[in-house]
């Protein structure tokens, strides 16, 4: 069997990639129908809070949205090794709108009352550009393997738009008031900025394992 046959196989399982975005787009709908279906009501509390930067929570949000929807299938393997234009196209898309949501979500934590959070969101959406410059000069410069990595560790930056919301609408947090969402924000943006460079090395260790055993092994 060829190697590219054997990595589409393998693309083709349901593993734990699969999971984790199944259990992410369920935790989509949870926020979309505690929360953020209320940015379509004009009279809701969110639409209050933001009508006096109504424009920046749109140039934040409508490009941040379109990244996370986006991101979702540039992990897609199969896609990659299928449809490698697509992948190639929406790749650009979503560093451009990046490139535009990050920084504006700075601009819009500015401009809200809740000015402990403004460090979280300076640190989120920095992690989240270098992050993914970070992938785009790999891309650019043929390290596959690295840009791969460094995708994997800016997605999550976007994640922690969901995560958070998600959390926050657990009733006994939702009663903490600020203390919960901070609590919430600065959590969600730690396990961001660490568990992907630890589920990298893992990779790379079980990897090199695997390898050792298959040496070991007596030959027969
Ligand atoms: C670096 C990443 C991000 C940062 C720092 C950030 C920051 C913020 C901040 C500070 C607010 C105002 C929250 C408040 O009400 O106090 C906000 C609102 C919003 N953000 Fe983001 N955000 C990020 C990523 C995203 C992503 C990936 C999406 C994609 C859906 C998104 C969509 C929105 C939307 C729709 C709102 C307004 C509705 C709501 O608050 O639920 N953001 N963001």
């Amino acid at each position: 069997m060829s190697a590219t046959a054997v990595s589409v196989r393998r693309g083709s399982r349901f593993g734990s990639k699969h999971w984790l975005f199944l259990v992410f787009g369920a935790l989509i709908v949870v926020v979309w129908f505690t929360r953020d279906h209320l940015l379509l009501d004009p009279h809701s509390w969110l639409r209050q809070r933001y009508a006096p930067i109504w424009w920046l929570v749109m140039l934040h949000g409508v490009p941040g949205a379109t990244a996370l929807f986006l991101g979702i299938f540039q992990f897609s393997s199969r896609l990659r090794q299928r449809y490698a234009k697509v992948h190639r196209v929406m790749g650009r898309i979503y560093v451009g709108c990046v490139a535009v949501a990050a920084p504006a979500a700075i601009v819009v934590a500015i401009n809200l009352p809740i000015p402990t959070l403004l460090p979280a969101a300076i640190i989120q959406a920095t992690g989240w550009v270098l992050a993914t410059g970070t992938a785009l000069y790999c891309i650019r410069s043929g390290r596959i393997q690295q840009h791969r990595e460094w995708m994997m560790r800016g997605y999550p930056f976007a994640m922690v738009f969901v995560f958070v919301r998600a959390i926050d609408a657990i009733p006994a947090v939702a009663q903490m008031g600020l203390l919960g969402l901070e609590a919430s924000v600065w959590g969600c943006i730690a396990v961001a900025g660490l568990l992907p460079s630890f589920l990298i090395e893992w990779q790379k260790l079980a990897a090199v394992r695997g390898g050792v055993r298959q040496m070991a092994a007596p030959k027969a």
